[in-house]
């Protein structure tokens, strides 16, 4: 469904959506609200019958692949039935995305089942956009991944990353945020970083890192950080 704003969705979002007559949607609780399902709402119509799929944001095993195999279950039964079901997704459906694990499941289970993964706007993508901050240029890397746990592990890929002209890409950010703008400081980082929260929705920031206080913000919320600029530039 892309980051938020409903402009993002692609042309095969919108058609699946559609041409569907459910229209599942990842909640962290009964009763959830859905990211996905707010940016899809002006294309989820009276007649749609509505799945909230509940995947618990918890570290335990358990609890989380039972989530993911009573979805794919109430999927394919749906699927089954003859029904055409899609389930949506914030941002990409490849990254880091609940509805990956539900696709392993099911192709676990039933390997011919009639499906198609819809790729959709990524949030580093969007939030660079909005920034205009050019994410990867000639040589340069690109290193994605959630926001280390603590100050060592970052501090040894702001090295790793100013060795091999490799930009980060900082997801899951949120309450990291406090020790992560001190270890950018110290390393004079705070200018060139861009900071991204709630990227697409109308209370969106954009921002150099050097203007965010430290303190917690959202889950929503991600960091670009560039250490160098190739030679050749306009
Ligand atoms: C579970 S991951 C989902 C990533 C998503 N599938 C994507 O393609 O961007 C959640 C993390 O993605 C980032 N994220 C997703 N949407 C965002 C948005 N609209 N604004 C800022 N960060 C976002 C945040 O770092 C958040 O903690």
């Amino acid at each position: 469904m892309g980051p938020g704003d409903p402009s993002l969705l692609t042309l095969a979002a919108v058609e699946a959506i559609r041409q569907s007559q459910v229209v599942a949607y990842p909640v962290a609780a009964p009763g959830g609200e859905s990211m996905a399902a707010s940016i899809a709402a002006d294309w989820i119509r009276d007649d749609h019958q509505r799945l909230p799929l509940v995947f618990p944001m918890v570290e335990a095993a358990v609890p989380r692949q039972e989530a993911w195999i009573a979805a794919s279950g109430a999927l394919q039964s749906l699927v089954q039935s003859g029904q055409r079901v899609v389930l949506l997704c914030e941002g990409d459906s490849s990254l880091y995305a609940s509805c990956s694990y539900v696709l392993l499941a099911i192709r676990k289970n039933w390997q011919d089942c009639p499906l198609k993964v819809i790729p959709g706007i990524n949030s580093l993508s969007a939030a660079a956009a909005a920034g205009q901050w050019p994410l990867t240029l000639q040589e340069d890397q690109l290193l994605l991944r959630p926001c280390p746990e603590d100050a060592d592990i970052l501090t040894r890929e702001l090295d790793e990353a100013a060795a091999n002209q490799r930009v980060l890409a900082l997801l899951k950010l949120g309450k990291r945020w406090r020790w992560v703008r001190e270890v950018l400081d110290q390393r004079n980082l705070l200018e060139n970083a861009l900071f991204a929260e709630r990227v697409g929705w109308t209370d969106q920031r954009i921002s150099p890192a050097r203007e965010v206080a430290a303190e917690v913000r959202p889950y929503f919320s991600l960091l670009l950080i560039r250490q160098q600029w190739p030679d050749v530039l306009p």
